[in-house]
Parts: structure tokens; sequence; C-alpha cells
């Protein structure tokens, strides 16, 4: 879908020609006096604010067709609230879904006056969230109409930078979706692998996909293990955006690339299995993430890991009560392997230690309690250092991607203890998320660490079953974020080129 930014008033949002003219209305229009508007535009969301037939909250709609004085076929004019980030994206989503099936291919929307930088990016994103259709595996690709998406504000110019890195953050969220949603048999280890090289290609960036011999002979024993059960070969992706010197170090996000969970010998249930396709949503935000980054290309190192296999039932398959020889030198007692997020995950952020990284934020599916914690609205987040963990909520915010921080204190821990190893791989139900981090932590902790545990965020199940794309909005506004503080920095210290 293409998006253009255009300076726009009311009176120019009349005459503009599209099959579909949104019109967000905000609740300062209250008082607005039907008679003194002189475009149509204006007149109309004026007269039907006033005559109480458009409510002004969030996601409130009201429909004109052909309307006089006006290009546009079709009128929506749509709530929006306080005209916040958060209201414009209820108010573009209500609007999206009842244009579901209209056919229009060129929709134009008008902000409100006075909206900010954070209105203009959920315009822009809410309207590519709520477009998306998945066509991949039909027979017969249906439904992705859109084409041209203009964005109207008061001023263009002013708005532009967050224009851009909307689209670029939408491109991304759309490319961990899709990737997301394409079925196990086609989005295997070896598609990621694919996928990551293919986008290295297109977007500049270094890429290195290992696979069973280089990763046995780095020593990944841990992850090597959880592969054993499946004819698919496991791959590694090392990928490497430099934006800054060589010697700036670089953020590492290592993200869970489970293609397909059965559960392995510890096997799950058959209602709703399917689902587990999913459990590779931590890897496909990392490569949505560094689509977004090498397209926006700020002053920052960032190296992408993802540890990519299947986890299936065999006679080669791990086994309870295993025990595991982990990059880091610590033996894992496998007493669930159902658990296997995590054994693979240890070995990658031992890995990360090369990189000598400033920090590192893993990215998993990792577990069901967690989806019984937070939902569906916020990811969990667990992290050792406190300044990640508010430089990574305040992203999850700006970016309407949204955390929630956990707690790792050590007696979370306790119930790891083995007696045949240096820890296991489960503890008890209680606290499932925070035990689960907290093995994670005994492998993180040379450097400042954080994990998003996206269980719950990463798809949406029942009718509308999708992958979110989420955490990309998150990470790129951290990156970026880091990328501004660090790039100011090195400007006044040296005046370091890019
Ligand atoms: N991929 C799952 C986590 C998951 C389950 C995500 C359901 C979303 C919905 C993970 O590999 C897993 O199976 N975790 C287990 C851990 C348990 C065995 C300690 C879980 O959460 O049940
Ligand atoms: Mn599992
Ligand atoms: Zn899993």
């Amino acid at each position: 879908m293409d998006f253009e930014l255009k300076t726009m008033t009311a009176a120019q949002a009349a005459a503009e020609k599209c099959d579909v003219l949104v019109v967000l209305v905000g609740e300062s229009m209250k008082g607005a006096k039907a008679g003194k508007a002189q475009d149509a535009v204006a007149r109309l969301a004026a007269t039907a604010v006033a005559a109480g037939d458009l409510d002004t909250k969030a996601g409130k709609l009201l429909h004109a067709y052909r309307a006089e004085g006006i290009a546009a076929t079709r009128v929506v004019l749509a709530g929006v609230g306080d005209g916040s980030g958060k209201r414009v994206q209820s108010g573009v989503q209500a609007a999206m879904s009842a244009l579901r099936g209209s056919k229009a291919k060129r929709l134009a929307i008008l902000l409100p006056e006075g909206s900010g930088d954070a209105a203009v990016r959920a315009a822009v994103c809410g309207t590519a969230d709520s477009s998306y259709v998945y066509v991949a595996t039909k027979s017969k690709p249906e439904g992705r109409e859109l084409e041209r998406v203009i964005i109207g504000v008061a001023d263009a110019a002013a708005h532009k930078p967050a224009f851009e890195r909307a689209r670029a953050a939408a491109a991304g969220i759309e490319f961990a979706r899709e990737l997301a949603n394409l079925p196990p048999n086609h989005a295997t280890p070896t598609r990621l692998g694919e996928e990551a090289r293919k986008l290295s290609k297109a977007f500049k960036f270094g890429c290195e996909v290992l696979g069973p011999k280089e990763v046995e002979k780095i020593g990944m024993g841990s992850f090597m293990s959880v592969a054993k059960g499946s004819d698919e070969p496991l791959r590694f992706i090392v990928m490497r955006y430099e934006g800054a010197a060589k010697t700036d170090a670089p953020v590492v996000l290592v993200g869970k690339g489970i293609t397909f969970d059965t559960g392995g010998i510890s096997i799950k249930p058959a209602p709703e299995m399917d689902e587990m396709k999913f459990d590779m949503g931590g890897a496909a935000s990392v490569l949505g993430t560094f689509r977004a980054l090498a397209e926006l290309r700020p002053r920052l190192n960032v190296v992408g890991l993802i540890p990519a296999c299947e986890n299936m039932p065999d006679g080669g398959a791990y086994k309870p009560g295993d025990i595991l020889q982990s990059l880091s030198g610590q033996t894992i007692e496998v007493l669930n392997t159902d658990a296997e997020g995590r054994l693979i995950l240890c070995d990658a952020l031992t890995y990360a230690e090369r990189f000598k990284p400033r920090a590192v934020v893993d990215i998993a599916t990792l577990t069901g309690a967690c989806v019984i914690a937070l939902g569906a609205v916020r990811s969990g987040l667990f992290s050792s250092d406190d300044a990640l963990a508010d430089a990574l909520l305040a992203a999850g915010d700006a970016a309407l991607d949204p955390a929630w921080r956990m707690p790792l204190d050590d007696e979370y821990g306790e119930g790891l203890k083995s007696n045949f190893a240096d820890v296991a791989n489960v503890g008890g139900r209680a606290g499932g998320a925070i035990t689960a981090a907290k093995f994670l932590h005994r492998f993180a902790d040379k450097y400042p660490w954080a994990h998003l545990d996206i269980a719950g965020t990463a798809w949406k199940g029942g009718a509308g079953k999708s992958g979110t794309g989420r955490p990309v909005g998150l990470l790129l506004e951290y990156l970026l974020s880091q990328a501004e503080q660090g790039g100011a920095v090195a400007k006044k210290a040296k005046g370091t080129k890019r």
C-alpha cells in the first residue's frame, strides 16, 4: 500500500478525488458553529456534531454518500475523542472495518486540526493494520483492494519525519505478520533463513545463516537438542545492521524461532495446536524490525539473532530426563520438552556475549502463563536493568504496543533446581512466566538484558485469527530512541560520521 502525506485544509479535503474520505472528528468540534463553516467537509462535520448525529467518542461513525460539494464518493465521519494516538487508532480502525468489502482503492484521511505526530503515526499504522489481508495460500487472492492512502494534515512538512517512521514501522509490522501467518509447512527454519537473506540483500545489511554443522561446532548443545526430533534442519540466523561506527556497542535482538511447537515428547493436546505455528512470532518481529530499521537507517548498530527449529516428537527427539550441554557450560535437565523456547534462547543469549552488546533484548512467545497474567493487551517485560526496562516501556507506550514490567526476584528461580544438572528447564506451575524468565536470566548476566514474553500479544485467536506484528512497533521505537540519544552524544564527542 502506498501512503502519502499531504498538507490539507477541510476545503482541500472536499476537493480531493478519492473513493472514500475519512474525516476524523475530535471532541473539540463540539463547540463549532455549523453556520460558520465555509466548505462542505467542515460544514458536514459541524452540522452532524451539533445535531448530535455524530458522537465524537473514538470509534463512533457517520456515513455520507455523494455529499454535495465533496469530490469523494463516500464520506465517513469518525469520532476520535481527544485526538490522541490511541483514540485516532480506534477511530481509523472503526472506519476501516465499516469499509471492509467496499472495494475502495483510494482513501484520504483528514486529521483534526492540531493533531500531533502520535495522531499521524496512529493513522498510518491503524490503516495499514486494518487493511491487511492474508492471501499467500489462498487459491483466489481476494480482498486486497486499497492501493493508496493520503494522510491530510495542516502542515505536512512538520509531520514528515514521524510519517516516514510510521510508514517504515507499518511495513515492518506487516512483514512480521505475514511471516507469522504462513503455515508451518511453508515457514520452516530454512524459509526463515531465506527470508532473512532476501531482506538483507534488499535492505543492505549483513546476514549469515548457519546450519546444523556450524551450530554443533559452536557448541549450542541445548538448541541442537530441541531440533533433534524434526526432519527440518535447524537454522541460526545472524543479522547485522551497521548504522554507527564499528566500535559502537550494538543492541542485540534475539527472537524465538520455533516454526512449530508440538510440545515434543511432552506433547500438547490437539485443540488449537495449529496456533503453535505462531511460535516463531519473536523471530518474525526481529525480521520485521530489521526491515524497518534498514529502511530508516538510524545511527546505531543492531545485531539480530534467531535460533530457528521445529519442536517435534520422534524416535530421535530429546526426552524428559535428558541432560543438555549448553553453550554457556551450564548443564540443563529437561523435565518437560514443551519448555523448548528457553532451551533455544539460552544458547543464543550466550552467543550474544561475543558482540559486547550495550543491551540484549529477547522476544519470545514463551509461556501460556504470560497469557493468563496479562492477556492480549500488554506483553510481559522482564529486565535486569531499570534504565533498559524504562526505555522499553516508554517505547511501547509511544508505539501503542505496550508492555508491563514483571518481577525477577531470586526466589522465583528456586523451583528450577535439579538433582542431576545445574538447572532444570521448568519450575512449578505457579508464576510460570517468571520462572521462564529466571531461567533465561542465568544465561544473560554479562550485559543489560530484557526479555519480552509475547505469548499473548503476537497473535489473535478466534475468528480473526492472525499474527499481529507485535512487538515490531515497540522494538523500532526503542531502537530509534537509542539512536537519537547515542547520535547526539557521538556528534558532540567527536563528530562521528555515519
Ligand atoms: N510456545 C509455548 C508457549 C505458549 C503456549 C504460547 C500457549 C502461547 C500459547 C511454549 O513453548 C510452551 O509450551 N510453554 C509451556 C511451558 C511449560 C511446559 C512450563 C507452557 O506455557 O505451557
Ligand atoms: Mn512449548
Ligand atoms: Zn514454544
